[in-house]
């Protein structure tokens, strides 16, 4: 039988791909009277996955859900309602989500008023919802990353007229100002500088799922760090797909990364972070920005994906392997022991061995402290999943595994120059592994464990460190 599939408002990729030129617009997010009392008694589990703009993303769930009465849930056997909220960066991302749904369908026979929705990247996929709607009739609703605000009308209809919502918007809309959060930490937040993406890296869907460019004003983002700080917080740190573009897509007004951070910097805030910047877009002001604000973190994460000319060329990055160094050497001249880390894909589509000794090279010479690395992944819809894709994966996991072992010697280099000096840590909680130990990062973002009281969990401490191993540094406290 055919699904009548025109009551849905679906996703679609090319409509996504388009970038409007209007000035963005702001709304205000303002819970109905009718809303509030729909979770009285009902409690709610979301499970997150991908990058920091869905934790935030998460952390807005919840705070709506908590408007309307509900309560967070132990574990997702005593929910009434379950959000996904997926990421669809690479397809073990989304094989771990189709399992997750997978698992629940048996939660949901068991108690069919259970509503489960799909959120997140994911749900901005066309072959996703189509694979929904034929398949997994489990899941209730699904929204996309572009109507969050609107998940108070779609859990009532689906409450109320038992019917599947599936509402996914393809084009951005506004930028919602006002939207409870209910934050996972208490002395650290994410807060959202910019919505979206407009690189258009070619092996990316992000642009795809978040949208066109939209920066927060300035006034409402500083108003946020000013209550974080105001609340007991001590870091923030600032989400954006490309937070060196902020302020770009002002109609009126030349304030740009730089200018925020000096603004951020005076609100009493004692640390600020921020992620992920792009190459080409990093500026002198940001790096000036860091080194007289004393509250931005002398850490900078700084994807370089490649260091093949020929393959940044076709990731469509805007820089090549020599003018990212010598950003790079820019940056540290400018802050000096500036720690950084990087993002490196391997086994793009055409990267010959001679590619990947570049991305070796460029490794070597650019002293990163850590890396996330990945191997390249097709996601429909972006360019590079039709370039002809020809190596083995037994040597795009051979190019991982020793571009890892080159990356680890960063990591231990990185922790070794701290060894003997006393640094401040923010004490975050109890080491994994140990509970006698304390765990914390101190300001180039290293892990360090120490013994101490449980008294300091949220405070920043001196600790002098006397170990330095690839992953932390253990030290004691002063
Ligand atoms: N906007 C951020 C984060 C993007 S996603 C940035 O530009 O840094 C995080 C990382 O995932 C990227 O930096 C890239 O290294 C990796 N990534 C993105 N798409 C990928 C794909 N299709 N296959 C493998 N890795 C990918
Ligand atoms: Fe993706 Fe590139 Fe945008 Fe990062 S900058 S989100 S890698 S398109
Ligand atoms: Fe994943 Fe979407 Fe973030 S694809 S990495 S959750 S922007």
């Amino acid at each position: 039988m055919d699904i009548d599939v025109s009551k849905y408002f679906k996703p679609n990729l090319s409509k996504a791909r388009r970038r409007s030129k209007s000035e963005v617009q702001h709304d205000n997010f303002e819970i109905n009277e009718i809303h509030k009392n729909l979770g009285h008694g009902k409690k709610y589990w979301i499970q997150t996955y991908g990058c920091q703009a869905n934790e935030a993303d998460g952390e807005t769930m919840a705070g709506i859900l908590k408007m309307m009465s509900f309560s967070p849930a132990a574990n997702e056997n005593e929910a009434s309602i379950i959000i996904i909220n997926t990421c669809a960066i690479r397809e073990n991302a989304e094989n771990r989500v189709w399992g997750v749904i997978g698992r629940l369908k048996k939660l949901k026979i068991d108690n069919p008023d259970l509503l489960i929705c799909l959120s997140g990247c994911m749900a901005q996929e066309e072959n996703v919802v189509n694979k929904i709607l034929k398949t997994y009739h489990q899941v209730d609703i699904v929204f996309g990353t572009h109507n969050i605000h609107k998940l108070p009308d779609y859990i009532q209809t689906a409450m109320f007229s038992k019917e599947r919502v599936i509402e996914v918007y393809s084009e951005e809309g506004n930028v919602v100002e006002n939207l409870p959060k209910f934050r996972n930490h208490k002395k650290k937040a994410w807060v959202n500088i910019m919505f979206g993406c407009d690189e258009f890296c070619t092996y990316c869907i992000v642009p795809y799922t978040r949208g066109r460019e939209r920066s927060r004003l300035k006034e409402e983002v500083i108003k946020e760090v000013k209550e974080l700080n105001n609340n007991g917080y001590v870091e923030v740190t600032l989400l954006g797909q490309n937070v060196n573009a902020y302020g770009k897509d002002f109609k009126n007004l030349d304030y740009t990364f730089g200018d925020l951070l000096r603004d951020l910097d005076k609100t009493g805030i004692k640390r600020i972070r921020f992620t992920t910047s792009h190459p080409h877009d990093l500026d002198l002001k940001t790096m000036e920005a860091i080194r007289d604000c004393h509250s931005v973190m002398p850490f900078f994460h700084l994807p370089v994906q490649s260091g093949s000319n020929s393959i940044l060329k076709r990731m469509n990055r805007h820089y090549t392997k020599e003018t990212y160094l010598e950003k790079l050497k820019q940056l540290r001249e400018i802050v000096p022991g500036i720690s950084v880390t990087t993002d490196i894909i391997v086994g793009f589509p055409g990267e010959t061995d001679e590619d990947f000794m570049e991305t070796l090279d460029l490794v070597r010479k650019a002293n990163f402290e850590g890396a996330f690395t990945f191997i390249f992944s097709p996601r429909e819809g972006t360019p590079a999943a039709k370039f002809k894709d020809d190596i083995e994966l037994e040597v795009k996991k051979a190019r991982l595994y020793k571009l890892n072992q080159v990356i680890n010697d960063g990591y231990l280099q990185g922790n070794k120059r701290f060894l003997g000096k006393t640094i401040d840590v923010l004490v975050e909680g109890i080491s994994k592994n140990n509970n006698n130990t304390l765990a914390g990062y101190t300001p180039h973002q290293k892990l360090v464990n120490f013994r101490g009281d449980k008294e300091k969990i949220g405070s920043i401490v001196p600790v002098k460190i006397i170990e330095a191993k690839t992953w932390f540094l253990m030290g004691e406290m002063i």
